[in-house]
């Protein structure tokens, strides 16, 4: 089947030569075609190029659908490599305890934070765990979304971690968004393993990995290397366990102290490195030659009211970044995409160029789907949204609360979520 996109006010993110990832002053340019059409077939993209080019009609199988798109844009969907949409309830009292001015760590210290929704987890059923997942996958669906990567870490127990793990596989299996999991055993240390963190690490190593591994639930393997959270050496242990069933490290850096997470991960050729609130000199050196995305979260960096990585720094050096929404119940209950990029520009000071950039082909890259997702591509999957009617490319990310993202297409067909 054929779907023909006809007067495209502006093609975003083409590529006639696919890259990996975009770095450096690269960042800020972003290759489009003005009054475009765009051609699909059996789910990937076939051709595209200007209005001129368009193919006669006579060349089209008679069954091909055609879309009139007049004043709309056209844009490759958002590629979301850090979620962890995957969750029990709600965490709307810490909240509050926030505005009343406790810390994320001093949360999480009082039992609060992620043991809290570990806590609820473990009272909710696989199908109902599920059940409250798939709204938020719709959710993001409608906004643009169409590659994501889903942590489990909510579990913190063998049996709740393959809980989580098989939730996200039904996700994968019934919703046409691509989905990539990620095993996020060491997230926490449990309550009932408070001062046995080791003990809790040995779990991870001897239980959870070899279970995971053998249902085949997880693409890759996670760790919060952080301060509070778990240590360079416990880090180093669980990637080499993951490692060795071909887990590639993906990991939670820096978030809260130079933690050392930014190198340990590189050693062990993360895909990505995440968060990075603190990143030094040292740590950009150590990225800089690695095959390791950077990825910023600003959402979480913005709802924990936190200071901003120092993105100018990293890209004047020379580094690709990634930008993605963290959609979490504790740092960041979103999975808006959109409202990302326009926290890239205001926030990060990023160009509307760089943070489509970040949150497209870079995104793909963070969560090993660059060959396939986030660009217009001959031959990539068809994961494309059209506008509402826009002036200008970066009326995007500057109009942060309009919601713009008019029609949604996942493998080629038009996607209906309500
Ligand atoms: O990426 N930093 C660690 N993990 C999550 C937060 C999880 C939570 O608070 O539930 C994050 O921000
Ligand atoms: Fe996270």
């Amino acid at each position: 089947m054929q779907i023909l996109l006809l007067n495209i006010k502006k093609l975003v993110q083409v590529e006639e030569k696919p890259v990996q990832w975009v770095a450096g002053q690269n960042m800020a340019s972003l290759k489009c075609i003005d009054n475009a059409f765009l051609l699909m077939e059996n789910g990937l993209i076939k051709d595209f190029g200007s209005m001129r080019d368009v193919p006669s009609f006579a060349g089209l199988p008679s069954d091909v659908l055609i879309y009139n798109v007049n004043g709309r844009m056209v844009f490759p969907s958002f590629c979301d490599s850090h979620t962890h949409l995957v969750y029990a309830g709600s965490r709307e009292v810490e909240y509050i305890d926030k505005i009343k001015g406790l810390s994320y760590e001093e949360i999480a210290r009082r039992g609060g934070g992620i043991l809290n929704s570990a806590k609820l987890l473990s009272q909710t059923s696989e199908d109902e765990l599920y059940e409250q997942a798939l709204p938020r996958v719709k959710e993001i669906i409608r906004k643009g979304t169409g590659a994501v990567e889903i942590k489990s870490g909510y579990g913190l127990s063998t049996e709740n971690e393959l809980k989580m793990l098989r939730v996200i596989r039904r996700l994968s299996e019934a919703t046409p968004l691509t989905i990539k999991a990620t095993f996020l055993g060491a997230h926490a240390v449990p309550a009932e393993y408070k001062g046995r963190q080791a003990e809790y690490v040995d779990q991870i190593i001897n239980e959870m990995i070899p279970q995971v591994a053998a249902e085949d639930l997880a693409d890759y393997i996670d760790v919060f290397c952080d301060r509070g959270f778990f240590t360079v050496e416990d880090t180093e242990r669980i990637l080499m366990a993951g490692m060795k069933y071909g887990l590639r490290p993906k990991i939670h850096a820096n978030e809260l102290d130079y933690s050392g997470g930014i190198q340990v991960g590189v050693k062990y050729n993360a895909l990505s490195v995440d968060h990075l609130e603190f990143t030094g000199d040292d740590e950009i050196q150590t990225l800089l030659g690695s095959e390791t995305m950077p990825t910023l979260l600003p959402g979480a960096a913005f709802f924990l009211g936190m200071d901003n990585p120092p993105v100018r720094k990293m890209i004047d050096a020379g580094l690709p970044i990634a930008l993605a929404s963290d959609f979490n119940p504790g740092s960041s209950p979103s999975g808006d995409m959109k409202f990302i990029m326009s926290l890239g520009c205001i926030r990060l000071k990023m160009l509307p160029e760089e943070v489509i950039n970040a949150t497209t082909i870079n995104g793909a890259y963070a969560m090993g789907l660059s060959e396939t997702h986030g660009s217009i591509c001959r031959g990539k999957v068809a994961n494309i949204f059209i506008t509402k009617p826009i002036p200008t490319l970066e009326y995007m990310p500057y109009a942060y609360t309009s919601d713009l993202v008019e029609t949604v297409f996942l493998n080629g067909n038009i996607t209906n979520v309500c």
